[in-house]
């Protein structure tokens, strides 16, 4: 999708907000009077009212040069938020993406964050992940190719826009990672692709199965065990910050390629869906794209673990029991549990690396995240008061909400083994994310700020109504953690 800022509304379609008022629909500037008459006519026919989400069509009229017209909706106007733009846009683009259209300029944006926001937003709506559908017909094939956002201030647009395009890259990346099929995208060709970042000039280190047996990370190890790929453990640095030298914040993200349950299987139908499994190192790695893109003023480390978890003659056992780099031993009793084990292994490696003054691990760790907080929020559990604020704020601007739960010595007991230092899960329909979350904590030091997030519901969605997402795949993360780091990480 091509996005422009212009001052003149040139395209096949061109669109108009409008809001909500107190006495009816409260029409944006730039549209005549004919133009007024016309809409207002055909909302009378319906239930338009110039709320969020909703649009009016109108084809070939005489007043304009547009073979379409559009009014689109963005509710009260005292109440709409960078996301309400964002989502004006998107629903006109999602309305007119195979339509025959080729061209849309939306009008009425009040000023240039506005003119950015709308942009963002369309761009986000016309992704796509099409690459494998080689026989699409014709008419279900994309036809929008242009938006223009108008607005008098082109060249502020611009550049307002400049950091939300390279967030929207981040989220793109996400996207295709997560949609990848898994005989395509498993820890070795997901390594490489991490390697070729190189080139947007963030640093990269690529631990492979032989370095990480030298660290000991057996906890990590045994997940891969099953796999006829190696497991690696990918590291992407952007040292923005004026002082190089200072302490980083750690984004971690849990990277299963795919995940069967390993011995534990899981029940097949469904199964397909754990090509997402590696949602949270997308949301990583898309973050850190978004950050070099940007050239952001801040140190900021992202680490993934990758493995796919296989049953096989050389699959680790319910009953084993392994040693993590920690120095601490795990009992196997569930194979299943695998997102935890290999994030004990990055978590110990990015505190000893890198002492960061803050670490955010991203993980579609339990389905009993679902069963807590549906598709709608991520969870999120911190030993840090502040940052846990520092995230909310960050995820309610961006449209990804983060809910907390607690913590404490009560669900911990929960992961005590008789025979090692801990079990891989807890009581079974007992508090499972939380549980889950307390091993991870095992795993963090005392007095480090930490922040879990647990995105099994989020990472992608079974069919819903966000006009700037896709079906499936959303991308979640990396749109909350590019503005943690702006808003607050950045000199
Ligand atoms: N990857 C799954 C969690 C998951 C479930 C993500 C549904 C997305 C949608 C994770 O590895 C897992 O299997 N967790 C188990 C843990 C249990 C064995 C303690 C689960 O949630 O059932
Ligand atoms: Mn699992
Ligand atoms: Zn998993």
């Amino acid at each position: 999708m091509q996005i422009k800022f212009s001052a003149e509304p040139t395209g096949d379609a061109v669109a108009y907000l409008a809001y909500e008022g107190d006495k009816g629909i409260d029409f944006g500037s730039g549209l005549e009077a004919a133009g007024e008459a016309s809409f207002r006519r055909a909302a009378s026919a319906g239930t338009f009212k110039g709320g969020a989400g909703q649009i009016i069509e109108i084809l070939a009229p005489e007043w304009s040069d547009a073979v379409r017209v559009l009014l689109v909706g963005v509710g009260k106007k005292s109440a709409v938020n960078e996301n309400g733009w964002q989502k004006a846009a998107a629903g006109l683009v999602k309305r007119l993406l195979v339509s025959g259209a080729k061209s849309l300029a939306i009008v009425g944006a009040p000023d240039r964050s506005v003119a950015a926001n709308l942009a963002f937003g369309a761009r986000l709506a016309a992704y796509r992940f099409d690459q494998y559908r080689l026989t699409l017909k014709p008419e279900k094939k994309p036809t929008l190719g242009t938006v223009s956002v108008v607005t008098d201030s082109a060249a502020g647009a611009r550049s307002d826009y400049a950091p939300l395009a390279a967030r929207a890259e981040g989220v793109e990346l996400a996207r295709d990672l997560v949609s990848e099929p898994p005989n395509v995208l498993h820890p070795e060709s997901y390594a490489d692709r991490i390697s070729e970042l190189a080139d947007l000039g963030l640093e990269i280190e690529v631990l492979d199965v032989a370095a990480m047996t030298k660290l000991g990370m057996g906890s990590l190890l045994g997940v891969g065990q099953g796999s006829v790929r190696g497991s690696r453990l990918c590291v992407m640095k952007w040292m923005g910050a004026k002082d190089k030298k200072a302490p980083p914040l750690a984004l971690v993200g849990k990277g299963v390629t795919f995940d069967t349950g390993g011995i534990s299987l899981k029940p097949g139908p469904g199964m397909q869906d754990m090509k997402g499994d590696m949602g949270g190192s997308a949301a990583v790695v898309g973050t850190m794209v978004a950050l070099a893109k940007r050239k952001a003023k801040a140190n900021v480390v992202g680490l993934v673990g990758l493995v796919e978890n296989m049953p096989d003659g050389n699959a680790q056992r319910p009953g084993d029991i392994v040693r993590a780099a920690a120095g601490k031993t795990i009992e196997i009793q569930n194979t299943d549990a695998e997102g935890r084990l290999v994030l004990a292994d990055v978590l110990w490696y990015a505190q000893k690396k890198f002492n960061p003054k803050a670490m955010v691990d991203l993980a579609t760790l339990t389905g009993a995240i679902i069963i807590s907080l549906g598709n709608e929020h991520a969870g999120v559990f911190s030993n840090n008061d502040d940052l846990v604020a520092k995230l909310t704020a960050a995820g309610k601007a961006e449209g990804e909400p983060v809910w907390r739960l607690p913590l404490g010595p009560g669900y911990d007991k929960q992961i005590d083994s008789d025979v090692a230092d801990m079990k891989n899960i807890g009581a079974a329909g007992n508090a499972g994310s939380i549980t889950a979350a307390q091993f991870l904590q095992r795993f963090v030091d005392d007095g480090r700020a930490w922040a879990h997030l647990d995105i099994a519901g989020t990472a992608w969605r079974p069919g819903h109504d966000n006009p700037l997402e896709p079906t499936w795949a959303t991308g979640w993360g990396v749109r909350i953690l590019d503005r943690l780091v702006a808003d607050n990480y950045e000199d």
